[in-house]
């Protein structure tokens, strides 16, 4: 690889563009399928749900749709089947204060712990992104797959900050290069901002910000600028932290922080 790539191939992309309409209330609304709403509220799978309303059994408030594209909105809509009132699936979102060794997959075939199983909802939750079993601390969980599909999208620039422990005493420029962003085999990183908060000859404690998801992105920037991850963990995905947050504790994230995540990925 040299360094004369173009932009295109760089790993950091713009962010996704915004739109201009505002938001409709604090969590700002938003439409979706009509059969995946039903879907969602357990009438029935995509497909057959997509009969239904060819069907002309579905109404939105009182109207029959029966043509396909048809988009609802899940939380305000009243919509019906065969004339009874469907209930929307709630939205919900936690975040996490993820232990070592709980993974972030909904399945495991070695059967060690996973994060879906610290959260107590009705709900179906999956991680938005991943951490490392090793790594500690912020995870978004939810079963709003819209919102989790921009979070992780690579377009997506939210800040992620860790801290970051590492074997032995890092100077500047280790740290400069940790700034300006590190060859890996993805190709170049984004820009990084990077902390000193303390270091002895043995190890160093850093805080670092970074705006991409790459598979154990910190550890192997790390590791290219020679030194050895000994702890990790995530303090805060874009202005949202783990403050006050019990190792293996969740807590549900604020109507203005499930808005704030909504405009920063531009819903
Ligand atoms: N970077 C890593 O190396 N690991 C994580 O879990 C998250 C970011």
């Amino acid at each position: 690889m040299t360094s004369k790539r173009k932009d295109s191939s760089r790993v950091q992309r713009r962010a996704p563009k915004r739109r201009a309409s505002g938001p409709s209330s604090e969590v700002q609304a938003h439409k979706e399928r009509l059969q995946k709403t039903l879907a969602a509220a357990g009438v029935a799978s995509r497909r057959a749900c997509e009969e239904l309303i060819v069907e002309g059994v579905v109404r939105v408030n009182g109207k029959v749709v029966d043509t396909l594209p048809a988009f609802v909105n899940p939380d305000k809509d009243v919509i019906t089947v065969n004339k009874r009132r469907i209930r929307a699936e709630q939205k919900v979102y936690f975040l996490l204060n993820k232990p070592k060794g709980v993974i972030c997959t909904s399945s495991d075939p070695h059967g060690r712990a996973k994060a879906v199983d610290l959260i107590d909802c009705k709900e179906r939750v999956f991680c938005v992104g991943r951490l490392d079993a090793d790594t500690t601390g912020g995870i978004i969980l939810t079963n709003d797959s819209e919102l989790a599909n921009r979070l992780t999208h690579p377009r997506s620039e939210l800040p992620k900050t860790y801290e970051v422990r590492v074997r032995g005493r890092i100077e500047g420029d280790a740290i400069e290069k940790v700034k300006r962003g590190t060859w890996l085999a993805e190709g170049k990183t984004g820009r990084a901002a990077v902390k000193v908060i303390k270091r002895s000859r043995d190890e160093s404690l850093l805080e670092v910000t970074i705006r991409q998801g790459l598979n154990r992105q910190v550890r192997r920037i790390m590791a290219r600028v020679g030194f050895k991850v000994r702890g990790l963990k995530r303090t805060k995905i874009g202005n949202i932290g783990i403050k006050g947050l019990a190792m293996g504790g969740s807590r549900k994230l604020t109507k203005s922080q499930i808005s704030y995540l909504r405009k920063v990925t531009g819903l």
